[in-house]
């Protein structure tokens, strides 16, 4: 298999070099990651699922990705119910409890050695023969792993990230954490190929979110996010910044943003559970404000960083 894959990869003019590049072939077993799958616990390169699984070929399934400081989750209850509220939209039975789910999770980042993880896990409907209507018998798969999560990088901090605004193709359901995501792929390697590093997706005029984040912008000193609704992913960290806000009675308003809007904005961020809150400080080659993080993204990301320490305090249920 080995010398196939070698003399394969001669064939095709590549070295050595780029051969050992190829994971799977450079991870030794005694740093492979242990992930779920169906119950078991195994070492990646043992984790196999049928050809036939409606995942694979329909991209018929859900998904999650939950942060863990110092093995700790932050917000596993938010991040359950979403799952729930997806796994319904699409008519699969959660196959865990809430507390199954916990002990699983738990178990996973206890065996993967990163202190801090984000846990990815998903649920298909199964293997099936290929048929586009539901099988008769539910048999779902549920897939689990962990990659270490890195902190956000001081040169985000300095000079903040570039994003370019594109049109959102994707379908209307977007409530959904699909694992059907080819619409965000492509436009987010789009943003890639400009040189940016996110995609913010404009709808009828209107900016719903980014490939892969949710969208704030600040406006007269006030922070403004787009609803909630079937044409954003309901995020996690979105939500957690919206508590914030209150809490502290810093001014928000949950209010569709025009693409004008977003353009003479005085911040832009966009928010993920691996990314958490990342100050876009140029947009379509303009430059927003004078370049860097603004005021209300530090007061902001202070904030969400004693929120993410009360944690590993125990202060705040996950
Ligand atoms: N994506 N919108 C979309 C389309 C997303 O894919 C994500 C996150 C978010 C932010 O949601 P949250 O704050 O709950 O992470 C918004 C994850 C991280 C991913 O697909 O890897």
């Amino acid at each position: 298999m080995l010398t196939f894959s070698v003399q394969k990869c001669l064939e095709l003019g590549q070295n050595l070099n780029t051969l050992s590049s190829y994971k799977p072939f450079s991870i030794s077993p005694a740093q492979e990651p242990v992930v779920y799958l169906n119950g078991d616990y195994l070492p990646l390169s043992q984790a196999h699922i049928s050809v036939l699984d409606r995942g694979f070929i329909f991209g018929d399934g859900v998904y999650e990705v939950v942060p863990a400081y110092a093995k700790k989750l932050f917000r596993l209850h938010h991040h359950l119910q979403r799952l729930n509220d997806s796994l319904s939209a699409i008519r699969i039975k959660n196959p865990l409890t809430a507390k199954q789910w916990q002990q699983s999770i738990e178990q996973l980042i206890h065996n993967n050695s990163y202190i801090d993880q984000s846990v990815y896990l998903q649920v298909t409907r199964g293997a099936a023969p290929r048929d586009h209507s539901f099988p008769h018998k539910e048999n779902p798969t549920v897939f689990m792993m962990t990659s270490p999560l890195e902190k956000p990088s001081s040169e985000m901090s300095i000079s903040g990230i570039s994003a370019i605004t594109l049109n959102d193709n994707r379908w209307k359901n977007c409530h959904i954490k699909s694992i059907s995501l080819l619409p965000n792929v492509l436009l987010r390697q789009q943003a890639l190929d400009k040189g940016a590093k996110e995609a913010i997706l404009i709808r009828d005029g209107y900016a719903t979110e980014g490939a892969a984040s949710n969208l704030f912008i600040v406006e007269n000193d006030c922070l403004v996010t787009p609803p909630k609704g079937p044409l954003l992913l309901p995020g996690i960290t979105r939500d957690l910044i919206v508590e914030i806000a209150k809490q502290k009675n810093i001014c928000l308003k949950e209010k569709n943003i025009s693409e004008t809007e977003l353009l003479n904005a005085q911040e832009i961020w966009v928010t993920s559970s691996t990314k958490e809150i990342a100050p876009v400080t140029k947009l379509n080659d303009k430059v927003i404000a004078d370049g860097k993080p603004g005021a209300h993204w530090h007061k902001m990301m202070q904030a969400y960083q004693s929120y993410k320490q009360g944690l590993r305090s125990n202060k705040y249920p996950s």
